[in-house]
């Protein structure tokens, strides 16, 4: 693929024009940025338009807007907003973090009723993406930059754990600010993973700070930023950790476990499907940004290569629908060459009871992890959404996703949206899998809890799949609980119905996940942030049997 087919690209291409291109095309000749603005705004009518009936009279984002105003996003509708709104947005400003005046992120969370204060008091890199977003919506850009640029910062730390260096392009999981209210100085601390619990890696962090400049630049449209050297090497130094050759035979990311959202043990370690969409996610976001200039135009070429792997991979091998779960069922195993089938030599004894009555005749998913004998069927809501997001997934398979999420309702959303997982571990296979882990109990927190922060993910998926009454659904069982709750960090059980074991109460991404996602239904056009339309051109999905030739 790569090397033929490279064709002459136009010379009005702008980072928004970007998100369509073939991804041949970005190896070709230098992007000139003319009438940036307008293409901005085109980028997101022309998104809208592909996925779901258009809107008319959207507006941008109003921009410049002090900290202290009054949310614009309730403000300038022609409904009443809920009043959660604005107790959300009270919330969220109260979690505000300043470095020497200037607003740099959110707490994790600002519970007073607790002293177990842990690492909530920090800003998390992943957990403040929902800020950022309702921010950005908002009109109030500062802050996402501010952070992105701290970040950044922090990025060129040495790093250590222990005696061991850590790759040089390695993000923050964490940083806090320390105030010295004596000699009235601020100072910051980071935790890249030596002082996580489980010293686990943030390889998620990374992914979210290169989308989330992509996110910033949409909505403002300062291009500024992003083509500053420091944000091109920023992206460079995170990408070359991922692109780096090595053993791997498969162009999905090898991780360890608890190296995302779910930040302990789990059993996700191996190809996880969240670290794998934000890849994903995170590479085409870069492909928009990188100039193609010195070292640029390689890391641009080693992207495009990648990209066609991995869309490749993931769409055929994660992938299961009712037809590929009847084709595992009657899996060969033991197939050596090329020829072969069951390429990873699954197990069909290891397929569990629960995903075939699971499965309905319409509808699919991206499954938890694939990889030589394993295949992880467990659903997961941050991978498959942002696999929507990203289009990782086929708009059919988006579409199947949404399906799924519909005829599953009781088992995936419950009484709160959204499961992390389902369904969870529990018995001899939580002890095994956990290492008994006693926050992670079935029915609780990462093991199947349900967590009001995937809202927003949720919507934005909706909204891109043109099906919004879902979101709406969603919205509204939040609506009914979350407030009255104080906001918590998860909710436990099989529908969710109770407020989580060791829930922190006023979790920032609760609060944020809730905003953005009202944001989104109320004016879709902001979906442009976070969304990538698919590349028209890339591989369309092959047949197992049919596969390995073409490769
Ligand atoms: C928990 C979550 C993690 C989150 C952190 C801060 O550790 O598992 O995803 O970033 O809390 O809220």
């Amino acid at each position: 693929m790569e090397g033929g087919g490279l064709r002459a690209v136009g010379s009005h291409c702008s980072l928004s024009e970007m998100d369509d291109l073939d991804l041949t095309r970005a190896l070709d000749k230098p992007r000139l940025k003319i009438e940036r603005k307008r293409s901005f705004d085109e980028r997101s009518m022309s998104e809208l338009s592909t996925g779901y009936s258009r809107h008319d009279g959207i507006h941008d984002s109003p921009r410049g807007r002090s900290v202290l105003d009054t949310p614009l996003s309730s403000a300038r509708n022609s409904f009443e907003p809920h009043p959660m709104m604005a107790e959300a947005w009270e919330a969220l400003r109260r979690s505000m973090v300043f470095f020497r005046g200037q607003p740099v992120g959110t707490l994790a969370a600002v519970d007073n009723t607790t002293d177990e204060v842990l690492n909530y008091d920090q800003v998390f890199v992943r957990d403040f993406v929902p800020s950022a977003l309702a921010f950005l919506m908002n009109g109030e850009p500062d802050i996402v930059k501010h952070f992105l640029l701290k970040t950044l910062q922090l990025q060129g730390w040495e790093k250590r754990v222990d005696r061991f260096k850590l790759g040089e392009g390695v993000m923050p999981a964490s940083f806090k600010v320390l105030h010295d209210p004596i000699r009235e100085t601020d100072n910051i601390v980071a935790d890249f993973g030596e002082s996580a619990i489980g010293r686990v890696a943030p390889v998620d962090s990374g992914f979210w700070w290169i989308i989330l400049l992509r996110a910033y630049t949409k909505s403002t449209g300062d291009l500024t930023l992003s083509e500053t050297p420091e944000c091109q090497k920023g992206m460079k130094l995170i990408l070359s950790l991922c692109l780096a050759e090595g053993f791997d035979t498969f162009p999905t990311l090898l991780c360890a476990d608890g190296c995302s959202m779910i930040d302990r043990r789990m059993g996700v370690y191996g190809y996880p499907i969240e670290i794998q969409a934000l890849f994903f996610m995170a590479l085409r976001s870069a492909l928009s940004m990188l100039k193609p200039d010195g070292d640029g135009r390689e890391c641009i070429e080693r992207i495009v290569k990648r990209l066609h792997a991995l869309s490749f991979h993931m769409r055929n091998y994660f992938w299961l629908d009712h037809q590929n779960l009847n084709d595992i069922y009657r899996f060969k195993t033991e197939e050596y060459s090329h020829t072969a089938v069951n390429k990873f030599n699954v197990m069909p004894d290891s397929i569990p009871e629960w995903v075939f009555d699971f499965m309905p005749l319409r509808g699919g998913y991206f499954v938890g992890n694939v990889g030589p004998a394993h295949m992880d069927f467990r659903w997961f809501a941050l991978g498959n959404c942002v696999s929507i997001l990203s289009s990782l997934a086929t708009p059919d398979q988006s579409m199947a996703i949404m399906d799924l999420l519909e005829h599953r309702w009781a088992e995936l959303v419950g009484e709160m949206p959204l499961k992390i997982c389902y369904p969870c571990l529990e018995g001899h296979e939580w002890r095994i899998v956990t290492g008994c882990d006693p926050k992670n109990t079935r029915w609780s927190y990462h093991n199947g809890g349900s967590w009001p922060v995937l809202l927003w993910q949720l919507t934005a998926a909706c909204i891109k799949t043109g099906r919004p009454q879902i979101a709406r659904r969603a919205v509204d069982l939040i609506e009914s609980r979350l407030h009255r709750d104080c906001w918590p960090e998860y909710y436990d059980g099989k529908l969710g119905r109770y407020v989580g074991k060791q829930a922190r109460k006023y979790q920032t991404w609760s609060i944020a996940g809730y905003l953005v996602a009202k944001m989104l239904l109320e004016d879709p056009s902001h979906i442009g942030m976070i969304s990538l339309e698919e590349d028209k051109l890339m591989k369309p999905v092959i047949k197992r049997s049919a596969s390995w030739p073409q490769l």
